[in-house]
């Protein structure tokens, strides 16, 4: 069986991205739709070897549709997907607008496809942010072995988390620092180029920023809801590929060796971690990937049962379109495409 699959926000780093992952994967499509806004219309976007013409959202007939991957930011969904999923198709949605829905199932498939099981009741599966993505990866795990309590994670996020412009941003001003033109701001609140932002998303009453948030909500959701997160999240001059400092502090007893070993069987992981120079992962040698990886495993000696990890994964892939079409994937596997509606 193959199925009619719609890609919204095709000409964005995601977009691109989820056509790049569904071509390769070859996953059953009997027809592929590239859609975007107006402004795109007839832009070329590549899947596999072919070149599709971009069309509309705006003017598109969704009718016939199996499979909607949406990729266009948080506004874009409130107003389509819900369109989208009454014409008939499954809506795979990236931006963070139904994923604390109580209806919606917020699924990284390693970790809880199984939810997808109890009903998919608006039409709408949400993938969940980037940066939540690789962090719970990891800690599922370990978490079956040792069950977590409490999270302290620092990240340091690549600027295609803030989509197509956040790179334009940054290439532009590393070229503007070296031929000494004026660094002109956009995106980012503060020089990108050379520097480190403390800040993704905007800021909550609570001091912390909506990104540090989804943290907390989105792995509540998904491994556990007393699990207990407090992020901080650093914006740095990566292009793509996002990378996170944990403390995990587990109820009980877990050694480093055994985290290792359990991480090593882990679907999704790859450990890099030979405790010498250059035996850890960077962004740089995750991109491109689908793997999470996980270096630097280690006592946390402050409190009684915890470890130190270092996480990275390319957040357009496992952060965004590979997690979407994986969910996809699911759907076939468990027969869910039709039945579930
Ligand atoms: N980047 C990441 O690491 C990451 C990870 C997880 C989730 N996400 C989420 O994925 C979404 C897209 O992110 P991105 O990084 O791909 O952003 P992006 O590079 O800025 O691309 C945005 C896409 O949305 C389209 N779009 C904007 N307004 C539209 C409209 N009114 N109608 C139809 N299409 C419209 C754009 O089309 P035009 O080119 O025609 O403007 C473009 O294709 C966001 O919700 C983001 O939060 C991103």
């Amino acid at each position: 069986m193959s199925y009619k699959v719609a890609v919204v926000g095709a000409t964005g780093n995601v977009g691109r991205e989820m056509l790049g992952v569904l071509a390769e994967r070859q996953f059953p499509i009997s027809e592929v739709v590239a859609l975007a806004s107006t402004r795109s219309i007839g832009t070329d976007v590549s899947f596999g070897d072919a070149i599709l013409k971009v069309k509309a959202l705006d003017y598109f007939d969704f009718s016939g549709l199996d499979i909607c991957l949406m990729s266009a930011g948080a506004a874009v969904s409130k107003e389509w997907s819900p369109k989208i999923a009454a014409a008939g198709a499954i809506v795979i949605d990236n931006s963070s607008q139904w994923r604390m829905d109580r209806e919606v199932p917020l699924v990284v498939p390693e970790v809880n496809a199984d939810v997808l099981s109890s009903g998919i009741k608006k039409g709408i599966i949400a993938n969940p942010n980037c940066s939540t993505v690789q962090l719970v990866v990891a800690l599922k795990p370990l978490h079956d072995a040792a069950t977590i309590k409490r999270v302290v994670v620092s990240t340091y996020q690549s600027v295609s988390g803030a989509g197509k412009a956040g790179m334009d941003e940054l290439f532009r001003q590393t070229r503007a620092v070296f031929v000494a033109d004026p660094i002109e701001k956009e995106k980012f609140t503060k020089q990108i180029a050379f520097n480190v932002i403390p800040h993704c998303d905007v800021f909550l009453d609570s001091g912390y920023t909506k990104e540090e948030w989804k943290l907390l909500v989105e792995t509540q959701k998904i491994l556990a809801p007393d699990i207990q997160v407090v992020a901080t999240c650093g914006r740095v001059p990566v292009f793509i590929g996002h990378s996170e400092a944990v403390n995990v502090e587990f109820e009980r007893p877990l050694t480093a060796e055994r985290a290792r070993a359990i991480l090593r069987a882990a679907p999704g992981v790859l450990v890099i971690d030979k405790r010498e120079d250059g035996g850890y992962i960077t962004p740089l040698e995750a991109a491109g990937e689908d793997a999470t990886y996980v270096s630097r495993i280690r006592k946390d000696p402050t409190v009684e049962n915890g470890l130190s990890l270092w996480i990275v994964s390319d957040n357009l892939r496992k952060g965004a379109a590979l997690n979407a079409v994986q969910i996809a994937e699911s759907l076939i596997n468990r027969k869910l495409l039709t039945s579930m509606r």
